[in-house]
């Protein structure tokens, strides 16, 4: 249910003082990644909250966000699609640039990774400012799919992430 999922993931994230830098505490959900069983359940949760008959390919966002793009691609028999870092891609690719604390990043998606009207589940492991999920949307839809969901298994609600995605439904396992 959902509320041993959330218990689930809260049971399995450690939180990391000063990573990547000084005064962020990093959210680090490789201890449910390590564990078989509590994997398999969130990765099930997940299926089962938008319905496995709702999308038909998973976006992973780099790097973490693969790790539960490609379970929930073999889960449910779907094809998984990657959003990289900027130069990562080899074929012709579609860029978003977003905000960081300092600075700005970008990400791509191949300009052929989907076929019009592919409905996409996006997934990652953390939502924080949102700059991250907001540059993978346009991107999914500049590639002609329609966002069929946005999932996490963390949501930091005190960055605003779901703010600024809005009216685009988020659903996060956990919120924080
Ligand atoms: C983390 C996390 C999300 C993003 C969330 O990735 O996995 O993708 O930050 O932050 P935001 O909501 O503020 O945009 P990170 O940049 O650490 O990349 P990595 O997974 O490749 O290490």
């Amino acid at each position: 249910s959902g509320p041993e999922v959330a218990r689930l993931v809260a049971s399995r994230v450690l939180d990391v003082p000063d990573f990547p830098k000084p005064g962020v505490m990093f959210k680090d959900l490789m201890p449910l990644f390590a564990d078989g069983d509590a994997f398999r359940d969130v990765i099930d949760g997940i299926v089962a909250y938008h319905g496995r008959e709702s999308f038909d390919a998973v976006v992973g966002i780099e790097a973490r966000g693969f790790v539960v793009a490609a379970a929930i691609a073999y889960a449910t028999g779907v094809g998984v699609v990657p959003v990289r870092k900027a130069g990562k891609l080899p074929r012709p690719a579609y860029a978003a640039s977003y905000e960081l604390e300092y600075g700005e990043a970008t990400l791509e998606v191949h300009q052929d990774a989907f076929t019009a009207g592919h409905r996409v589940l996006v997934v990652d492991d953390v939502l924080a400012t949102g700059g991250t999920a907001a540059a993978t949307l346009d991107l999914v839809e500049r590639a002609g799919g329609t966002v069929a969901g946005f999932t996490v298994l963390l949501e930091l609600s005190f960055l605003g992430g779901r703010d600024r995605l809005a009216p685009r439904p988020v659903h996060a396992l956990l919120t924080v």
